[in-house]
């Protein structure tokens, strides 16, 4: 049975969730977080839909059969291939992704264009602009594909002249669509802030000056409200929050990578074998 002190599940391809994760300790003291790394097949973004699905599925199924009170599908590619589908297999579950929410605020933050920068799959899905048209459906919304970025992110080269490059190539046609707001429609693209900012300097076009939208913050502000029609937070009194993180790749490489990220010792991981 679900309690307040069961876990929040969360899971990505890899290391991009740890944005989300971070924004749930600031939102979030003392909840239990169990966080999956499918970092055996990361990217998810380069993958067929169908895949993508298919291992959303089954890492939905892993957190929700350990006790998760909610899944958040902290992984842009994940939510577009997979959040239909996994709410249809457990309708009584509560499951989260991170595109409604980059939507809503970037229409709240901007009357202006929309840019959305993320994974080629979820690009080439229209997820994001189609939920921007549900709540505004004349707003003009580009969407860039962004290869080159998630293996910047894995292997913590995220401010190095290749990140600034790769910005460089993916905000020119966003520059040149005059946008006013950009998603960052991948979870791993927070941490790549200061090479893009670079690059929006780089450009030096004029009036770009784009306002960066993490839907992490807005994501997690729908998981608390969520949580809290349920009775299901966790009250931050004693508690410190704690984690517990899998990895299907190297847990070694995982915990050395996400302490990276995250500024701090993120302790050991499982290894996690997912079967068929
Ligand atoms: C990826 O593995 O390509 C990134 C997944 C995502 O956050 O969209």
């Amino acid at each position: 049975d679900l309690t307040p002190s069961s876990p929040i599940g969360v899971f990505d391809s890899g290391l991009g969730g740890l944005s989300v994760l971070r924004e749930i300790e600031r939102q979030l003291p003392g909840e239990r977080i169990h966080y999956v790394a499918d970092t055996a097949n990361v990217p998810y973004g380069d993958k067929p839909i169908e895949v993508v699905r298919s291992l959303a599925l089954k890492l939905t199924d892993y957190l929700i059969e350990s006790g998760a009170k909610i899944v958040i599908m902290a992984s842009g590619t994940s939510t577009a291939a997979g959040l239909d589908a996994a709410k249809q297999k457990h309708p009584a579950a509560d499951i989260i992704g991170t595109i409604d929410s980059g939507a809503r605020t970037a229409v709240n933050a901007s009357a202006g264009d929309i840019g959305v920068i993320a994974t080629n799959a979820t690009a080439q899905s229209l997820a994001f602009s189609h939920a921007v048209h549900a709540i505004d459906p004349k707003r003009r919304v580009a969407e860039q594909g962004c290869p080159r970025f998630v293996p910047l992110v894995e292997t913590g080269r995220t401010e190095c002249a290749d990140a600034v490059d790769a910005s460089l190539e993916y905000l020119r046609p966003l520059a040149a669509a005059s946008v006013r707001v950009i998603i960052l429609g991948c979870t791993h693209f927070p941490f790549l802030d200061t090479a893009l900012r670079q690059a929006v300097h780089d450009l030096n076009v004029r009036d770009f000056q784009p306002l960066f939208v993490d839907p992490a913050a807005e994501t997690v502000r729908d998981v608390k409200a969520l949580l809290a029609r349920k009775n299901l937070l966790n009250p931050a009194i004693s508690s410190q929050s704690s984690v517990r993180f899998d990895a299907t790749g190297d847990p070694e490489e995982f915990r050395r990578q996400a302490s990276m990220l995250l500024r701090r010792d993120a302790g050991p991981a499982n290894l996690l074998r997912l079967g068929d």
